[in-house]
């Protein structure tokens, strides 16, 4: 059976990894405590924004013993691109009801804002009883809408990072460490999508013709 090392062995498509498995485990236990901090032993309802917060939620979820309650909510807004185009769309909304309910909203990373807005704004409408929201990267520097996040992972700086749940064109997402996607990678100009890094794995576009994929 082969061995498994995130550390050693990180993926050939990244200049670096910013962030180990075992740094994203120990941060993501620690966020469970300040989620223990503030919900006590109580309820609450997870609204995990997918995919992107597949794993960072997945995770988080398994650090608390609370009773909660989880659903999804599905947004576009980036395709095939490492900087936002145009205003996030709802793909795919909620189904459990979260009115009178204590909500924590889940996304991957809050970059320019406009996502956790928009979601948030969805939420508040159907009058919760509170709204908190937890991110496990903030790019504080790319923010167009003013937005702090009550839990953070990690601040990160103005990086294109994929894995554990990041994606840069559906691809990565199951890298266990996360790290800085390679220069010569991304949004390769005059090529399609994945044309520059020949047998890697961003060799296949998603579906042409999707002007935005989930986040
Ligand atoms: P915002 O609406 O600009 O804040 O974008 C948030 C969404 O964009 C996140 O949910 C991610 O899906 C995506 N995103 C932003 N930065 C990155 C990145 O560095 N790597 C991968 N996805 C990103
Ligand atoms: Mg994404």
């Amino acid at each position: 059976m082969p061995t498994h090392n995130s550390t050693l062995k990180a993926h050939p498509d990244l200049e670096s990894v910013m962030f180990t498995e075992s740094q994203i485990k120990r941060r993501v236990r620690e966020l469970g405590e300040e989620l223990r901090e503030v919900y006590g032993q109580g309820e609450f309802t997870i609204i995990s924004i997918i995919n992107g917060a597949v794993m960072f939620t997945a995770d988080l979820m398994r650090e608390i013993d609370n009773p909660v309650r989880l659903d999804c909510v599905r947004i576009s807004s980036y395709g095939d691109k490492t900087h936002s185009v145009g205003t996030p769309q709802i793909v795919s909304s909620l189904t459990i009801d979260i009115t009178g309910r204590h909500v924590l909203l889940i996304d991957d990373i809050l970059d320019t804002g406009k996502t956790i807005t928009l979601v948030s704004g969805l939420i508040r409408k159907l009058q919760p009883a509170s709204l908190r929201t937890c991110v496990l990267l903030d790019k504080v520097a790319r923010r167009e809408v003013p937005f702090d996040a009550d839990f953070v992972g990690f601040k990160i700086p103005d990086k294109f990072v994929v894995g554990y749940g990041l994606d840069y064109a559906e691809r990565y997402r199951n890298l266990p460490c996360i790290g800085v996607l390679s220069a010569r990678l991304q949004n390769p100009a005059g090529a399609p999508l994945g044309a520059a890094g020949a047998g890697s794995a961003a060799g296949t576009p998603r579906s042409s013709g999707t002007q935005s994929g989930p986040g």
